[in-house]
């Protein structure tokens, strides 16, 4: 049986993201739980703020066409994001926003539908972004996703993660691993 294939990324372009951290301890937990992580950074598929105007005269952007190829390729999606104000952060909403465009240059279509996806916030703050969890939820719900069982929030991300990468606390590393083995096994 082939490997469950898992693209991981997090929803913050910030060299020092707390969400890129997070995003690189989850590939390693979908490693471990025996899937195929593939970490993208979405700073290296720069898009313009969705237009439809842009969208009629130029079509979709060449970045966004990779990344749904890239989707399309994977069994499933592992995102961390930040929590801005409560909300989806505008990174994450523009790219889904592009993404659920259709091409008339060809390429995968609906390329969200029965996506499986697993969903974990980082913040410094000592909620750890839990508000956005069922917002980013809805959203992804909404274009065809298929959310796995609960969720991993870190709070005071800033010192929760050790010099191997991982989460410095056992109970929340284990809630990452087992949020990663259920994505792997839904997926695979
Ligand atoms: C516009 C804005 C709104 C924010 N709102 C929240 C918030 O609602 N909850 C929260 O925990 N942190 C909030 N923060 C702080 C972010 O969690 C923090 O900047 C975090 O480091 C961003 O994620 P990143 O490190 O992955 O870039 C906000 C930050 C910004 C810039």
């Amino acid at each position: 049986m082939s490997k469950a294939k898992i693209l991981v990324f997090a929803g913050s372009a910030r060299e020092a993201s707390l969400n890129k951290k997070l995003a690189s301890a989850g590939a390693a937990a979908v490693r471990r739980a025996g899937g195929d992580a593939a970490l993208i950074d979405l700073n290296d598929y720069p898009a313009p703020i969705y237009h439809g105007d842009d969208e009629a005269e130029h079509g979709l952007p060449e970045n966004i066409l990779i990344l749904k190829r890239m989707i399309a390729e994977h069994d499933g999606l592992m995102i961390a994001t930040p929590e801005y104000n409560g909300f989806v952060p505008p990174l994450l909403v523009n790219t889904f926003s592009w993404v659920s465009r259709k091409s008339d240059k060809g390429g995968p279509e609906d390329v969200l539908k029965s996506k499986h996806v697993a969903i974990m916030a980082a913040s410094p703050g000592r909620l750890g972004g839990v508000r956005v969890i069922p917002r980013l939820r809805d959203c992804l719900c909404e274009l065809g996703c298929v959310p796995v069982q609960g969720f991993v929030t870190v709070p005071a991300a800033g010192s929760a993660f050790s010099a191997d990468g991982d989460l410095a606390d056992d109970t929340a590393q284990k809630g990452l691993d087992s949020l990663a083995a259920r994505l792997v096994a839904a997926a695979g």
